[in-house]
């Protein structure tokens, strides 16, 4: 029986972790650090996502046949490479194709050398020269940086403007000194990931992500509040030809710089009556689309996983989906995004209707046993239906039967698709 190490405790990884359950290679699998509900179902150990090197000695001890770094810090850290030294396949680009991810100016330029299609931008790393690289109204200001979520100010006017470049550049509350000033642009976005073995692409089911706190798209940016799968219009053949344009030609780049792009290339895209452009690239499974994408998926993800990791391992793979539509509900703890309050006790786990699943994200067990919150995020509700209604009806079920102190979740994941509004 092959054996997984799985790096992280979002609901992406519990996702990961019940995908590869269904694998037909049946692994076993270990998470680091896991949450309530991955310890529930694997073994959890207690080693930080981004402890590159605690994670490495731990694979080798347990002599793991494949590490899976679910958060983009590990790989951002090198996790893949200090891997590959020991000898151990681990999913997940290397550290120098990561940057995709770690920086905002060097997607741009990478986006720029490969002929992807992307808003306008500039590089700038004073106020004022970013107050005078903007165009027009709303604007889009990026910290270059990691910044989970919060490093993108959508400006509707120079107030607003200055004060998103001020506390980047001059306050630096993301610890960089660097911005990118974007084009905004209008559509609809779609997640399109694609796993790589670093010659081809293979696109996954595309999903659609919630990222404002609020119904109707209002408020804040967060990690995401939702996500349904498949999205109206972008059926695999869509995504094959997205993935001709977007993502093989930055694996084309990315080979040129010598850097080959393994595991999942995440493009963000805009999709407007002018076109489709990238709005950025993430180097993993996206979170909470992964909690819609992966339940759908019927092969074997262990299998792809390793080829993945293999140059060229990936020729001839087909990936085979479940037709029916996935909606992914995330419950969020009182105060968040802002702030997030740990240790209320979630209930109704146990109770959830048939085929409706609590996929776990910031939870914990107390010291008499309980689950309870233990971040922003804590846990998504996944409806499956052969409609996109049922899965809705299903999901929202699964909503009102959990219950903590101070919950949040939007009421208008998948309305649009299910006819509702
Ligand atoms: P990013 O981290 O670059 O994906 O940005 C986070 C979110 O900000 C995106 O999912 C969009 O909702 C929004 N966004 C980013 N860039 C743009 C843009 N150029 N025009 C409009 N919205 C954008
Ligand atoms: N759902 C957005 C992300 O994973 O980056």
């Amino acid at each position: 029986m092959p054996k997984v190490l799985v790096a992280g405790g979002g609901g992406r990884e519990h996702a990961i972790i019940r995908a590869l359950l269904r694998s037909p290679s049946k692994p076993e699998i270990i998470c680091a650090p896991g949450n309530a509900g991955i310890a529930a179902d694997v073994e959890v150990v207690d080693i930080a996502a981004d402890d590159v090197q605690g994670l490495v000695t731990f694979a080798k001890e347990r002599e793991c046949d494949l590490v899976v770094a679910g958060p983009e810090a590990p790989l951002v850290a090198g996790l893949v490479d200090a891997c590959h030294d020991a000898g151990i396949p681990c999913f997940g680009p290397v550290q120098e194709a990561a940057r995709l991810e770690a920086s905002k100016a060097h997607c741009k330029e990478v986006m720029i050398a490969a002929g992807v299609p992307t808003a306008a931008h500039a590089e700038v790393r004073t106020v004022e020269d970013g107050m005078a690289a903007i165009t027009g109204y709303p604007t889009v200001i990026k910290d270059d940086g990691l910044a989970a979520g919060k490093g993108v100010v959508i400006a509707q006017n120079e107030a607003e403007a200055r004060e998103a470049l001020t506390a980047f550049l001059v306050d630096r509350i993301h610890g960089g000194d660097l911005v990118v000033v974007e084009e905004f642009l209008d559509g609809d976005e779609l997640s399109l990931l694609a796993i790589c073995d670093g010659d081809t692409a293979i696109p996954l089911a595309p999903a659609r992500d919630f990222k404002r706190i609020g119904d109707g798209d209002a408020g804040p940016n967060t990690g995401g509040m939702g996500a349904f799968s498949p999205v109206p219009g972008f059926g695999l053949e869509e995504a094959e030809r997205l993935v001709k344009e977007v993502h093989q030609p930055v694996l084309e780049e990315m080979k040129r710089r010598g850097a080959p792009f393994h595991g999942i290339l995440y493009a963000g895209l805009m999709i407007s009556p002018k076109g489709t452009k990238v709005l950025e690239f993430n180097v993993r499974f996206g979170d909470p689309e992964t909690q819609a994408v992966l339940p759908r998926l019927k092969s074997d993800l262990y299998d792809l996983m390793l080829r993945s990791t293999r140059r060229g391992g990936l020729e001839g793979a087909k990936l085979h989906w479940d037709e029916r539509t996935s909606v992914a509900v995330v419950m969020a703890s009182a105060g968040y995004p802002e702030s997030s309050r740990s240790g209320d006790v979630i209930s109704g786990l146990e109770s959830l209707p048939e085929g409706v699943e609590a996929i776990h994200a910031g939870t914990a067990f107390d010291p008499d046993g309980n689950t309870v919150t233990a971040g922003g995020r804590v846990l998504a509700v996944l409806g499956m239906g052969e409609r996109p209604a049922d899965a809705r009806r299903a999901a929202y079920a699964g909503v009102q039967t959990v219950t903590f102190q101070g919950s949040q979740n939007r009421t208008d994941i998948a309305a649009q698709i299910a006819g509702d509004e």
